[in-house]
């Protein structure tokens, strides 16, 4: 018999929690991802309906990239992404770029639409284009990004200084702590969890004009 999507889903969580604990136990948010993750019931009831977004054509890019970070994680993803319900929120960058939208998808493994419902969590897969900008946001919710891609620039406050990060690294975000990111000539790939407070405050607080990162 096949594999279910919870079999599937599960191995993939079980490559997450591995890989966070072996390759970045002691990084800031790390233990309250795990210990959050840990705590969520694992109901096999609602599978989520697979959605593909248009964004999903990068994803053999990120998950390629992936392969580089963590081979056994990468693996357990391209089994289970097709899988699940990629979509895009338009209020998460108002009055975007028309190509933004096409070029960014995320689907959730806990959470509303997720193959498991969440209690106050959310983990899921993020995607974004080559040459794209995400401005400016801060949120209520801690979050927790495990980036397979790269290098990506990141900005922790309107006028700061860019900061480039490269597959494999990890970032948390503390509540209202504000971040914007842009990508180069690869796709953004990354894991990506809301710890608590996920029906919290949500803001954009940057322009959505910024140039994205063009490398020669
Ligand atoms: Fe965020």
């Amino acid at each position: 018999m096949a594999d279910s999507l919870y079999d599937i889903a599960d191995r993939a969580l079980e490559a997450i929690a591995g890989g966070l604990d072996r390759l970045h136990r002691d990084a800031e948010g790390v233990a309250e991802t795990l210990s959050r993750l840990g705590e969520q019931a694992r109901p096999r009831e609602v599978p989520p309906l697979p959605r593909e977004d248009a964004a999903c054509r990068h994803l053999s890019a990120g998950l390629a990239s992936a392969r580089r970070v963590d081979s056994g994680l990468a693996e357990a993803l391209a089994a289970l992404a097709p899988l699940l319900h990629w979509q895009r929120i338009p209020e998460h960058v108002p009055h975007p770029p028309d190509p933004f939208m096409d070029d960014y998808a995320f689907a959730k493994i806990f959470g509303p639409q997720g193959v498991y419902p969440g209690e106050d969590f959310m983990m899921g897969l993020f995607i974004i284009g080559p040459q794209q900008f995400y401005p400016t946001h801060l949120h209520q919710a801690p979050e927790l990004y495990w980036l397979f891609s790269g290098p990506t620039e990141w900005r922790f406050g309107e006028g700061e200084p860019w900061e480039e990060k490269p597959p494999g690294a990890l970032h948390w975000h503390a509540p209202y702590h504000p971040h914007a990111m842009r990508t180069g000539d690869v796709p953004f790939f990354a894991l990506w969890a809301w710890t608590r407070d996920i029906h919290g405050d949500y803001r954009i607080v940057g322009a959505a004009d910024s140039a994205p990162l063009h490398r020669s």
